[in-house]
């Protein structure tokens, strides 16, 4: 313990998969003592050679250091490989994607077993892992102090944005973001598809469409506004009449480019909705009521 007192401080690592592997490499390059643990005990191999202790079962690495980061395939599989673990005065961080509520009930589950507990959401891909530029991050939801006193260690293999003490909070932004990417992903798709019968190559709609895109991702500061005031009119410049109206353009060119609608139709119908109650000054902000189950 001694040796590493002034030096990058040890931690274990639980899963080599993709993203584990990737995560290794970049504490082992920062210069932290690394104990890693996989199922498949294969795949620790390189890191090994790379300067990695390798323990021969979870419970084992657990023990090696105060601090323990997961990153296994979902939650099922971080019971099943911390069944038997001594988790009593350890720290726990786990950056297996989970539900917000899977994340809280681990959360309560590593506290009756005596270990601070955080849960992350990566918002990266393994290559962006260790490479600041790429601009990766991590969202931690949970134990402050616990955040703050492993923050610099967190922060070798990305970003690190502390979300809240609620340890949901962190799944939550961060399916949050991918919901709004699946979105972003099914208008493109809609808009190569318009394209793809005609002579324009998609290599040259890209710039635009990429262009389009991040324009408008700006209203989302205004959204937000309108969402905090809970007046949808405040500062609206296309009113949600006018959408409605100009949709039908959209439905009308899918038709004639003989492109299926089925992407589009879902939202629009839930902004016709709230025209017809009579929301028609507001901006589309307002349909987020409608998406809300009592
Ligand atoms: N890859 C990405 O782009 C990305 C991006 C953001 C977040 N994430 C998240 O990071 C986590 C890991 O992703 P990954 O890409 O590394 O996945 P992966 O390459 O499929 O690796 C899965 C890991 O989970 C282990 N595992 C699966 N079931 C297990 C079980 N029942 N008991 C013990 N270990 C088990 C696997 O062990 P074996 O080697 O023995 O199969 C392997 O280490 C996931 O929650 C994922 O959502 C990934």
């Amino acid at each position: 313990m001694t040796d590493n007192a002034v030096g990058p401080p040890p931690l274990t690592l639980l899963g080599l998969g993709a993203m584990g592997t990737a995560l290794a490499k970049t504490w082992l390059d920062a210069g932290h003592p690394l104990t890693v643990w996989n199922r498949t005990p294969g795949r620790a191999e390189p890191l090994a050679a790379a300067g990695a202790a390798v323990a021969g079962t979870a419970a084992e690495a657990v023990a090696a250091n105060e601090l323990t980061v997961v990153c296994l395939l979902d939650d099922a599989s971080v019971g099943a490989a911390l069944d038997g673990a001594d988790l009593a005065g350890r720290d726990l961080v786990n950056l297996t994607t989970s539900t917000p509520a899977e994340a809280r009930a681990r959360a309560g589950w590593a506290k009756e077993r005596g270990a601070r507990f955080l849960d992350g959401g990566i918002m990266a891909v393994p290559p962006m892992i260790g490479v600041p530029e790429a601009g990766g991050y991590v969202f931690y939801s949970g134990d402050g102090a616990l955040f703050e006193a492993r923050r610099e260690t967190l922060a070798a293999p990305a970003g690190t944005v502390f979300v809240g003490e609620d340890a949901g909070l962190a799944a939550l932004h961060d399916v949050a973001l991918l919901s709004a990417m699946t979105g972003m992903f099914a208008g493109m798709a809609h808009a190569f598809a318009l394209l793809r019968k005609e002579d324009v190559r998609p290599t040259a709609f890209a710039p635009l469409l990429s262009g389009w895109l991040t324009a408008m991702a700006g209203s989302a500061g205004q959204a937000a506004e309108q969402l905090e005031s809970g007046d949808y009119t405040r500062g609206v410049v296309s009113n949600l009449e006018m959408q409605v109206a100009g949709s039908a353009t959209l439905l009308r060119t899918a038709e004639e480019q003989g492109v299926s609608a089925e992407l589009l139709t879902p939202y629009l119908a839930l902004m016709r909705r709230r025209l017809a109650e009579g929301h028609g000054d507001e901006d589309t902000t307002g349909v987020v009521e409608l998406l809300l189950r009592p």
